[in-house]
């Protein structure tokens, strides 16, 4: 028994592994859904090259956080973990410039911050000026009362008082449109919430 499931699982993995095309398919999301379903975010500069571990298969880029949103009881991250190859979720990174800085959103695991090709990784200078306000103060409000509802077909319907349906997708065929641009979902009254500009809260 335990022969035939290793040898199956084995053979699984071989599958996983020679898989021509991309295995992973990442969902969409509002940022602040990144930053709420996140254990870390930081913003951090990639300093070295991708250092690959050829007994797990993970690789480390070296980083260096020049701020840190979320995760404040974590202590001296000093690296990025991701899987090697791209069919096994890795992130590759493409940019060569050192002083970029980017905005990284990843999961803890053994005290290591971990990053798929799906994690929200972007150039801090593609952030608009209200995600930026976002992710350093105003999305955290959000994350205990309110869930962000992506509505990608019609009808959407709102099922709860602290929804906010997400129609970006729907409307503008990507993650880029105004909801995630400019607004944050964020408690009013006691159990509701709203989608609230990020612009018209001081900075
Ligand atoms: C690779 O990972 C294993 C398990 O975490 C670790 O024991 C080993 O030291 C790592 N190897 C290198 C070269 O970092
Ligand atoms: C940090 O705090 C979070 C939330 O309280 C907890 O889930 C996590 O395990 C903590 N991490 C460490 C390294 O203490
Ligand atoms: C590298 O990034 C910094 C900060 O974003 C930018 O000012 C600089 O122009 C970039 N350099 C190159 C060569 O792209």
């Amino acid at each position: 028994m335990a022969t035939f499931e290793s040898l199956a699982s084995g053979i699984l993995l071989l599958l996983y592994l020679t898989a021509p095309s991309r295995a992973c398919i990442c969902g969409a999301y509002h940022p602040q859904m990144a930053f709420c379903n996140s254990d870390v975010v930081i913003k951090a500069k990639f300093i070295g090259t991708a250092e690959v571990n050829q007994t797990t298969l993970y690789q480390r880029y070296e980083i260096k956080t020049t701020k840190m949103f979320k995760g404040f009881n974590v202590s001296d991250i000093q690296f990025v973990h991701t899987p090697a190859m791209e069919n096994l979720c890795g992130y590759s990174h493409r940019s060569q410039n050192r002083s970029e800085e980017f905005l990284i959103a990843g999961h803890l695991r053994g005290g290591q911050l971990h990053i798929t090709i799906c994690s929200y990784v972007v150039p801090w200078d593609s952030l608009s000026s209200a995600q930026r306000r976002g992710f350093t103060k105003l999305y955290s409000a959000g994350c205990e009362e309110c869930t962000i509802y992506p509505c990608s077909s019609i009808p959407c319907k709102l099922q709860s008082n602290n929804h906010c349906l997400w129609t970006d997708q729907l409307l503008t065929g990507s993650d880029k449109g105004f909801q995630s641009r400019f607004l944050a979902c964020l408690p009013q009254k006691q159990g509701l919430c709203n989608w609230q500009s990020l612009r018209s809260h001081g900075a």
